[in-house]
Formats: C-alpha cells, structure tokens, sequence
C-alpha cells in the first residue's frame, strides 16, 4: 500500500469507490404517471454494476475469517457482473481468477472478464443444473481440481445480502430523506432486494418491497424454464434470497424488459440494461397503481439499475437480434397496475 495522500479528496483505491452511488428521478419515460419514480445507477460502481457491493463484501469477509489467503484462487459460477466486481477486487487484492458462465451472457460480458484478467470457461444454459455440463457442475469440479480454490459462492454467502443491508439500504434511505414507500428492484441472487429490504423495513415497516421478476422464474411461481432477460430470475431458490423481506412478486417479460431497456435510455439518456428495464417496468406499473389508488402525492418508488446497456449492445439494442427472437425494437411498454393478486 502507498503512503495515504492525507488531506485530500483522493480515493486510497478503487475500492473505496465501491458503493454511494447517485440517485435520478425518471421524469420522462412515463410522464402521464404522477407517482415519482426514482433509479439508483448501480452503472456508477467501479466494475459497472451492482454486484461490486457483494462481490468486496465477501472477500473482505473471507479474509477476516482467514478462509481467502494470498495465493489462493478465486472461483465462481457467474452470470458476469459478479466476476466484474471479484475481478475488480482480485486485481487490488493480487488473487488469479476463474470464472464459469453459460451460453446465455453476452460475449461483452465474457470479453470484459477476461480484460480484467480472469480465466473464463463457458458452459451451455439450456441443460439441467444437475447435468455435469450445467455451469453449477463445472464451477464445482473446477473448484475441486484447483489447488487453494476459493469459491465465495453469491447463491448462499450471507455477506451479498449483508453488503446490501449494510450500505445499498442504508443510501436510499438517507438519499430519499427517508420519504421512501416503494422499492422495486429484480432479483438474482436475492441479495439485492433481501438486503435493502430488510433495512428499509427496519427503518419504516410500512414500506413495500416488490420483485420485479421474469415470468418464468420460480420467484413468481414460473417453472423456471428459459428466459432472456440476465442477472435476475432463478431456477432454484438460493439460500440468499429472504422471502420474509418481499411483499410481491410481479411479471415482467423479456419483451417489456428490452423495450423499457431502450425506452430509458432514449428518453432519460440513461444507458441500461436488460434488467434494469425490468425492474423499471416495475416500478412505474406500481406507480400506476398508486396513482389509480389516488396514492401519488405521498408515495415514492425508488428502483435500481443494476448495470449498463453498454454489456448488451448485440442483444437488447441490435435491432437485428430483436427480430430473430420475434422482439419488437420499438420502445413502447404497458405500464398498466400490475394484476392485484400478482403471481406471488
Ligand atoms: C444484470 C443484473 N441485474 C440484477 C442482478 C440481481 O442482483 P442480486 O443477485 O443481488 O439479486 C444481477 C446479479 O447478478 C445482475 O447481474
């Protein structure tokens, strides 16, 4: 470590970035809804997402426990954004870096793992979990064949929801000045939502705390077959989800995701990504609501854009892509009041 700059407004690393990201209202993707809704650009983290808050999180809390030494390897089935934020850590820390993801991650993502450094192996999505291809399977043979392997494992380390308790729930409470009602946010691992809501609910258990979640995930009661949206939704239920913590569970599609992708970005000037159209589609359907509800003068939804559209520029904004998988490429979304009895 470098002598500190004392007395001066300089980050000692990358690290102490991670995390106080800045808040923007969404005054014009919907401006006949008059509920606020306002986004949480998770895009400001270092590694570009969401996922650096859990990701150092679970190092610095392996390494208090002695479990993560220098030496050791690093290795993790991850969808992408996660290997962003363990890379990112690792390449303060000095840790190497394997990483498994399926077919489904954008080649970007894959790109940006390995410009990081780390060593990516890709497995095929369409097999079950059990099948030694699946990326589950290969992530646990590669951990017993490397020696020192260390596998923080986001689907049931309790430092990813703790990260979010910790620091996410804390920032929209202090941003929003506590006037927060509603928060509307996809779910992966869960920990984003379990975390942020737990502390929300602490702070004013009369907040509402919605998944926005692809139809086909078993968060909803889907079956868990495949979808297009990445980052959110399950097949299986991870230890790091707290259900407790969730009032409702609502649909989105991969369509309506991809055409609010586009719509935010194009309307707001705000580059994001497949699941952030989700969890805004979300919040302004539950906006909808409490407009309908005449709830608009005292409510504000707050939801959270986990990473960026720059990750999906051959997917959600290429036209071409859109068309082969039967997408429309305009930006038009329903922002009708979800179903009341949702799919909870
Ligand atoms: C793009 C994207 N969106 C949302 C999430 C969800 O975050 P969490 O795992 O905290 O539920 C993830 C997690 O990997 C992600 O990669």
């Amino acid at each position: 470590m470098p002598k500190p700059l004392a007395g001066l407004d300089i980050a000692p690393s990358v690290l102490e970035l991670i995390g106080g990201t800045p808040i923007v209202r969404l005054g014009r993707v919907a401006p006949h809804i008059a509920t606020p809704v306002v986004a949480k650009l998770e895009t400001s983290n270092p590694g570009g997402s969401v996922k650096d808050r859990a990701a150092i999180a679970m190092i610095d809390a392996a390494e208090a426990e002695g479990r993560l030494q220098p030496g050791d390897v690093i290795v993790e089935p991850t969808s992408g954004n996660t290997g962003v934020g363990l890379a990112v850590v690792a390449a303060q820390r000095g840790y190497r870096c394997i990483f498994v993801c399926t077919d489904k991650v954008a080649p970007e993502k894959v790109a940006l793992l390995r410009a990081y450094g780390a060593e990516v192996v890709v497995c095929p999505a369409k097999v079950h979990p059990e099948d030694p291809r699946s990326y589950y399977a290969t992530a646990a043979r590669l951990k017993a064949e490397t020696p020192r392997a260390f596998s923080p494992d986001q689907y049931s380390n309790q430092s990813n929801p703790r990260a979010h308790y910790e620091t996410t729930g804390p920032e929209i409470w202090a941003q929003t000045g506590g006037r927060v009602t509603h928060l509307v946010a996809g779910a992966g691992t869960g920990g984003t939502i379990s975390g942020v809501g737990r502390f929300l609910k602490e702070q004013n258990p009369a907040i509402e705390v919605i998944v926005a979640d692809p139809p086909e995930s078993v968060y909803g009661g889907g079956d868990g077959s495949p979808y297009l949206v990445e980052g959110i939704g399950e097949d299986f239920w991870p230890t790091t989800y707290h259900a407790k913590f969730v009032d409702r569970v609502i649909p989105v599609t991969d369509a309506d995701s991809f055409a609010m992708a586009r719509r935010v970005t194009r309307r707001e000037g705000l580059l994001t990504g497949g699941s952030g159209g989700t969890a805004v589609t979300g919040a302004f359907r539950i906006a909808a609501e409490l407009d309908a509800e005449g709830r608009a003068g005292e409510s504000l939804v707050v939801t959270l854009i986990p990473d960026s559209g720059r990750l999906y520029l051959s997917r959600v904004f290429d036209d071409e892509w859109l068309e082969s998988r039967d997408l429309s490429i305009d930006d038009e979304v329903d922002l009708s009041p979800p179903d009341p009895g949702g799919n909870s």
